[in-house]
C-alpha cells in the first residue's frame, strides 16, 4: 500500500526571492496570490544587510500588510514568505513561519511526522517558541550548519519523515534563498526581475509565464544572478522548462467582486480552450496528447478516483461511460480507494481527476494503481503537477488558473473532458460509430453553448436567494445525471454559505430523510431528464406536501404545474445527459448569492483550502 503524509493537513502558500525589486513587495504580492492555500496567518522574512528581519501577523494577508506598514524602513532584496493553514498548534503569531533558530529563517508547507522525537532527542525542549512540526528544522538545519548550507540541508532531510517543502535563509549568507521539497510541491523561475521559487505558479506569473517543477532530492539555490539546481554532489542539475498560456490578468479578478463569480462567468472560454483542440471531423482525438487508442483497447473497467468536486465530476463520467461504452466504471473516493483493497489489474483504467494536481490522497491512488499494474490517465488542470507528471497519460484541462476555493470552471471542464474521454472509448470499443459520436459532440457543443443562457440567469438567482439565508437545512434531490449533479450542487452551496444541506437520490428520500423536511425547509429539485421526470415530480410533490419551499429546475419544455414549486429554473432544451454542464452554473450562482448574501467570504470559506497537499 502506498503510504504519504500523516493524518491532518497542512497545505500553505510559500514564496521565495532573491533580486533586484524590492522584496517585501515582491513577497506581498506572492502571498495574495497563494492566499487560497491557507489564510489563518502569513509572515515573511527580508533579509537586510545586518539582519533577517522576520514579521507575521494572525489573520490574512491583509493584516500582515497593516504590521509591514510601520516597518517600510527594511529595504531588502531577499526574503520568504508563507501563509498558513494551521495543524500542528493554533492560529497565533508564535505558530506561524518564518519560523528561527540560531543563523536559520526558514518556512514549510507539509508535515515532519517525527517531530516529536526530534525535538526529544536533541534536547533544546527549552529553545522552542512554537507549537508546529516546522520548528525543529530550522533546529536540525542550525545544528549541522557550520559554513556549508547545503551540506546542513542533506543531513536534516535525511533525519525528516513526512513531507516538506522548505524555502531556507541563512544570516551569514546574504540574499540567497535554499530550498529543498519532498511530496509538497514548489515551482522556481528566473525572470528579468530576479529568481524565484514559490508554491505555484500563481505567485510567479506577474513576472514570467516559463517555469520549473523542483525536483525532489534537489536542493534550489536562488540568487539575484539565478535559479539553480543542486544534486547531492553538488552538481548542477538541468530543469524542464515549462511555459503556461494564460498571463496576470488570468489570476486577477478584473472587475469582479469575487473570483468565484469570475470563474463562474469564465466557464463558456474554460469549456471552449480544452475542448476546440481536441476534434478532428466531428470526434474527439487525442493525438496531440499523446494518448494512443491501443490504451483503451483492453479496457475491461474503468476506476474513476478522486476528491471533493473532482469526485463529483467522476459521478457524471461514471454514467456516460456505462451507457455509451459498456464497461463497468466505479467512483471512489481517492482517500477510501488508497486504503482499500481494490480489484484492479492491467486491464484497468484508472482515471484520476484533479483540478491542482496536487491533492494528497488522490495522488497516492494513482500511485497505489499504478503498483497495482493499472494504466493510469490524469484530468488534471495545473501543468507540470505532481499528478501530471506521474500519470501514464495526461488530458489536461484548460481552464486557467482557478483561486476560488469552491471550484466551478474546473467542474464542468472535467465533465465535457469525461465526455471526450466516453466518446473515445466508444469509437475505440465499437459501442458507437462515429455517426453517433458527430451527433453525441454536436450535443456536447450545444450544452456548453446553453452555459451562457444559465450565466444569463444570474439576477433572478440572486433575487431568489433571498429565501435561503436563514435556512439552517437544505436538500438537493435528482434521479440519475441529476443525481450525480446533485451532490455537486450541494458540496457548493454547503462549503461557502454554511448552511447544512445533503444532496439525495429523490427516491430514496422517502427511506428516512423525508423526516426532516418540515414547513420552509428548502428543496432543490433538479429534475432535468425526461426518462425520470414524471417520478421527480411525484418526488417533488411529497416535499412539497410536507411544506418544502421548492426550488426547481428543469429544461424549458418540460410541463410543470406552479403548484410544485415555489422557483423554477429552466435551461434549454438539450439532450438528457448532456445537461449537467448548464444546470451545474445555475447551482453556482445559487451557492454565490447565497455566500454574499450572508456576508460571507465567499472565496476564502472558513476552514477550507483549495490545495489539500497532505492527508
Ligand atoms: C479541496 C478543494 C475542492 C477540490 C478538492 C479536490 O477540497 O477545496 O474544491 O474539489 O480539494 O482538489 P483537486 O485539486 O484534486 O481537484
Amino acid at each position: 500500500m502506498v503510504q504519504m503524509g500523516r493524518k491532518g493537513k497542512n497545505m500553505c502558500g510559500i514564496i521565495g526571492y532573491s533580486g533586484r525589486l524590492e522584496a517585501r513587495q515582491v513577497l506581498v504580492n506572492g502571498l495574495e496570490q497563494l492566499e487560497y492555500r491557507g489564510y489563518d496567518s502569513a509572515g515573511i522574512a527580508q533579509m537586510t544587510k545586518q539582519s533577517v528581519e522576520v514579521t507575521k501577523a494572525v489573520g490574512n494577508v491583509g493584516a500582515l500588510k497593516r504590521k509591514l506598514e510601520k516597518k517600510e524602513d527594511v529595504i531588502s532584496r531577499c526574503g520568504i514568505g508563507h501563509t498558513r493553514w494551521a495543524t500542528h498548534g493554533g492560529v497565533t503569531e508564535e505558530n506561524a513561519h518564518p519560523h528561527q533558530f540560531g543563523k536559520v529563517t526558514l518556512i514549510h508547507n507539509g508535515i515532519i511526522e517525527n517531530y516529536k522525537k526530534i525535538r526529544e532527542e536533541y534536547g533544546k525542549e527549552q529553545f522552542f517558541h512554537s507549537q508546529t512540526d516546522t520548528e525543529i528544522a530550522a533546529m536540525l538545519i542550525d545544528f549541522f550548519y557550520d559554513g556549508n548550507p547545503e551540506e546542513a540541508i542533506w543531513k536534516t532531510v535525511a533525519q525528516l519523515e513526512g513531507s516538506y517543502a522548505f524555502c531556507i535563509l541563512f544570516e551569514d549568507i546574504p540574499n540567497v534563498v535554499y530550498c529543498i521539497r519532498r511530496i509538497s510541491p514548489l515551482v522556481a523561475a528566473y525572470a528579468e526581475e530576479g529568481a524565484f521559487v514559490a508554491s505555484d505558479i500563481t505567485a510567479l506569473i506577474a513576472y514570467t509565464q516559463d517555469y520549473f517543477v523542483v525536483p525532489e532530492d534537489t536542493i534550489l539555490v536562488l540568487t539575484d544572478e539565478k535559479a539553480e539546481l543542486h544534486d547531492r554532489e553538488g552538481e548542477i542539475v538541468e530543469p524542464d522548462l515549462l511555459h503556461v498560456k494564460w498571463d496576470l490578468t488570468a489570476a486577477q479578478k478584473n472587475g469582479y467582486p469575487h473570483y468565484m463569480l469570475k470563474e463562474i462567468h469564465e466557464q463558456p472560454e474554460a469549456l471552449h480552450q480544452t475542448i476546440a483542440p481536441r476534434i478532428k471531423a466531428g470526434i474527439p482525438d487525442f493525438e496531440e496528447d499523446q494518448i494512443p487508442d491501443s490504451i483503451f483497447e483492453s479496457v475491461q473497467q474503468i476506476k474513476i478516483v478522486a476528491c471533493g468536486t473532482a469526485m463529483h465530476a467522476g459521478l457524471i463520467g461514471k454514467v456516460l461511460i456505462e451507457k455509451r461504452v459498456r464497461i463497468p466504471a466505479e467512483v471512489e473516493i481517492a482517500s477510501e480507494f488508497r486504503y482499500a483493497s481494490p480489484i484492479i489489474d492491467q486491464n484497468t483504467l484508472v482515471i484520476v481527476i484533479s483540478q491542482s494536481g496536487e491533492t494528497i490522497d488522490t495522488l497516492a491512488s494513482l500511485r497505489l494503481a499504478k503498483e497495482l499494474g493499472a494504466v493510469t490517465l490524469g484530468i488534471v488542470n495545473v501543468k507540470g503537477s505532481t499528478i501530471a507528471r506521474e500519470s501514464d497519460y495526461v488530458l489536461y484541462t484548460h481552464a486557467g488558473p482557478e483561486i476560488a476555493v469552491a471550484s466551478t470552471k474546473a467542474y464542468t471542464v472535467q465533465i465535457a473532458t469525461l465526455c471526450l474521454l466516453t466518446m473515445r472509448l466508444a469509437l475505440v470499443k465499437k459501442t458507437l460509430g462515429r455517426g453517433e459520436i458527430n451527433r453525441d459532440f454536436a450535443l456536447l457543443k450545444e450544452s456548453m453553448e446553453c452555459v451562457k443562457r444559465s450565466l444569463l440567469l444570474d439576477p433572478q438567482i440572486q433575487e431568489m436567494t433571498a429565501c435561503l439565508t436563514e435556512a439552517k437545512d437544505l436538500f438537493f434531490i435528482g434521479r440519475g445525471i441529476d443525481y450525480a449533479l446533485s451532490c455537486e450542487g450541494s458540496i457548493k452551496l454547503k462549503e461557502i454559505s454554511y448552511i447544512h444541506s445533503e444532496a439525495y437520490a429523490a427516491g430514496e428520500l422517502k427511506h428516512g430523510t423525508i423526516s426532516l423536511i418540515t414547513e420552509g425547509v428548502p428543496v432543490i429539485a433538479i429534475a432535468t431528464q425526461e426518462s425520470v421526470f414524471s417520478k421527480m415530480i411525484s418526488n417533488i410533490r411529497e416535499v412539497k406536501a410536507r411544506g418544502a419551499l421548492v426550488i426547481l429546475i428543469t429544461k424549458e419544455s418540460m410541463q410543470v404545474e406552479e403548484s410544485v414549486f415555489d422557483y423554477h429554473f429552466t435551461i434549454p432544451e438539450i439532450a438528457d445527459d448532456y445537461t449537467p454542464i448548464p444546470a451545474a452554473v445555475i447551482l453556482q450562482l445559487i451557492a454565490y448569492h447565497t455566500s454574499v448574501r450572508r456576508g460571507l467570504n465567499v472565496d476564502q470559506p472558513r476552514n477550507l483550502a483549495k490545495s489539500v497537499t497532505v492527508e
